[in-house]
C-alpha cells in the first residue's frame, strides 16, 4: 500500500481525518468544516513518476525552516484566530482519546492546527497548549523540530525541493534555481501573491529517484527543469 508522507507520522491523524471525510477550514472565519476529503491520491508526472512511500519527515533544517517568509500582516491575521474552532477541538479530542498522554499527540495536534490555519502561530501554540495541557515550550520544541510544521506564514503551496547530496549530484541545484527564477523567490520566501513558498529540505528519503521535490504534499521524482516548469504551471492552474 502506498503511504504518503503525512501518513508516516507517529499517530495516524491522516486516517482519523479521512475517517469522517472532513477537516477543519483553513480560514477560521469560515464554517470550520469542509466536506472535501484529504487528498491522498497518487500523483503522476508521467508513467514512471509515482509517489514514493519513503518520504522522511523528521529531519531538522533550521536554516530553511526559519528563513524570511514574506507575507502581509493582514494575511497573517486572516490565518490566525484567538480561539480553537469546534472542528479543531473535535479533531484534537479524537487524538486525545487514542493517546496515553496529551504530550503524545503533540505532532498530530500541530498538524490539525496547521491544516486549519496554514501555519502554527504563537497564538495557536498558546491555544493548543491550554487545550492539551502541554507546555508551550514543549509544543514549540516539537514544532520547530519537524520541517513540515510551519512556525511562520507560508503560501498556499509549499515547494520542498530536496537539497540533499544525492539530489544535488543528480541536478537538484538546477531544480531549485529553476523554481527561484520562475517564481522570483529565494529559498525561504513566498511569492507576492502568497501562492508559493520555497523551502528546500534535506534528504526526502527518495535518493534513488533523485532529484525529488514535495509539492502540495506530493512527491515528484526524477525531475528536470522542464518538468519542474511544467509542474509549477500545473500547480498554478490547479491541475495538480
Ligand atoms: S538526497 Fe534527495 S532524496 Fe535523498
Amino acid at each position: 500500500m502506498t503511504r504518503g508522507y503525512e501518513q508516516q507520522l507517529r499517530i495516524p491523524i491522516q486516517e482519523l481525518i479521512s475517517a469522517d471525510t472532513t477537516r477543519c477550514s483553513k480560514y477560521p472565519g469560515n464554517s470550520g468544516t469542509s466536506s472535501t476529503p484529504v487528498n491522498v491520491t497518487t500523483p503522476k508526472l508521467d508513467s514512471t513518476q509515482e509517489r514514493t512511500d519513503t518520504v522522511q519527515t523528521a529531519t531538522r533544517d533550521e536554516n530553511t525552516h526559519t528563513s524570511n517568509l514574506v507575507r502581509s500582516e493582514n494575511d497573517q491575521d486572516r490565518l490566525d484566530a484567538d480561539q480553537l474552532s469546534q472542528c479543531e477541538k473535535a479533531q484534537l479530542d479524537k487524538l486525545l482519546k487514542l493517546a496515553p498522554c496529551p504530550a503524545g499527540v503533540s505532532i498530530d495536534a500541530l498538524k490539525v492546527i496547521q491544516e486549519a490555519r496554514g501555519w502554527v502561530s504563537d497564538t495557536s501554540l498558546s491555544l493548543l497548549s491550554s487545550y492539551l495541557n502541554v507546555s508551550i515550550s514543549d509544543l514549540d520544541s516539537v514544532a520547530t523540530f519537524y520541517n513540515l510544521i510551519f512556525r511562520r506564514p507560508v503560501g498556499d503551496i509549499v515547494l520542498h525541493p530536496c537539497n540533499g547530496i544525492s539530489c544535488d549530484l543528480m541536478g537538484g541545484a538546477e531544480i531549485r534555481n529553476t523554481i527561484s527564477q520562475q517564481l522570483n523567490i529565494k529559498p525561504g520566501e513566498t511569492t507576492a501573491d502568497n501562492q508559493f513558498t520555497l523551502i528546500p529540505l534535506p534528504c526526502l528519503g527518495a535518493c534513488d529517484k533523485a532529484p525529488v521535490m514535495i509539492a502540495s504534499k506530493r512527491l515528484y521524482e526524477n525531475l528536470d527543469s522542464t518538468q519542474t516548469l511544467g509542474l509549477i504551471d500545473a500547480l498554478i492552474k490547479g491541475n495538480k
